[in-house]
């Protein structure tokens, strides 16, 4: 199945009331992780694609102005029951990753976790991050990715089937999603699942 933005309003509305009781844990390390490369200072503007319900706001450093945009209204509410994020300034939005309704170079830092996996044009909503980054800001990914030159064995096309009907996509690659991109890997770990998720730090 190919991920489209109908089939994810509906699915993450399922996903909303049980999303953190579920996942948070799970992801704790690698989102941890991430957000410490990220490295946000007081008073940088960071934008948070498909926010979810916010699992990442907690760890946003002190004096930093956001905003987080989801196109499930179900993911927001669950954020705005994380806010206020105390000394941050953060708004969230209804809007779509691959079209994001905000000026280019607008924000310091992009958080992209859990999302390149979802929507249904990853490569679109990386070089929207680009865009709306100032030059030389950074964008941090967690995420799951096939290794970039491998293809997915049976089992795990098999696993896709289910996993692309709860939501997110296990065989997609980082250097094909990043192809002709204007940006670079500063960083790039293992994470969680034996290294099948990746912390990635991009400069544009
Ligand atoms: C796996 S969750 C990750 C949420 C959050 N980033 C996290 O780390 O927990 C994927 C999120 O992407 C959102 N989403 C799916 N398609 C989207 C799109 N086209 N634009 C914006 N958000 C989208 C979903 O509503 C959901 O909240």
């Amino acid at each position: 199945m190919q991920m489209n933005n109908r089939w994810n309003r509906f699915v993450y509305r399922l996903w909303a009331p049980v999303y953190d009781a579920v996942l948070e844990r799970l992801f704790r390390q690698g989102r941890r992780s991430a957000m410490e490369w990220l490295g946000l200072r007081a008073g940088e503007r960071v934008c948070l694609v498909g926010v979810g319900t916010g699992a990442d706001l907690v760890y946003l450093p002190t004096g930093v102005k956001g905003v987080g945009l989801d196109l499930s209204d179900a993911m927001l509410a669950r954020a705005e029951e994380k806010l206020p994020i105390a000394g941050c300034d953060i708004e969230l939005r209804a809007g779509d990753a691959q079209a994001l309704p905000f000026n280019d170079g607008a924000f310091d830092a992009v958080v992209l976790n859990l999302i390149l996996s979802v929507v249904p044009d990853p490569a679109l909503c990386m070089s929207e991050a680009i865009r709306v980054l100032r030059p030389g800001g950074r964008i941090v990914v967690f995420d799951k990715f096939l290794p970039d030159g491998t293809e997915p064995t049976w089992g795990r096309r098999l696993s896709n089937v289910v996993s692309t009907r709860l939501g997110t996509d296990l065989n997609r690659r980082l250097g094909d999603i990043l192809s002709g991109l204007p940006c670079e890997i500063v960083h790039d770990e293992p994470s969680i699942l034996g290294g099948m998720y990746r912390v990635v730090l991009l400069r544009h």
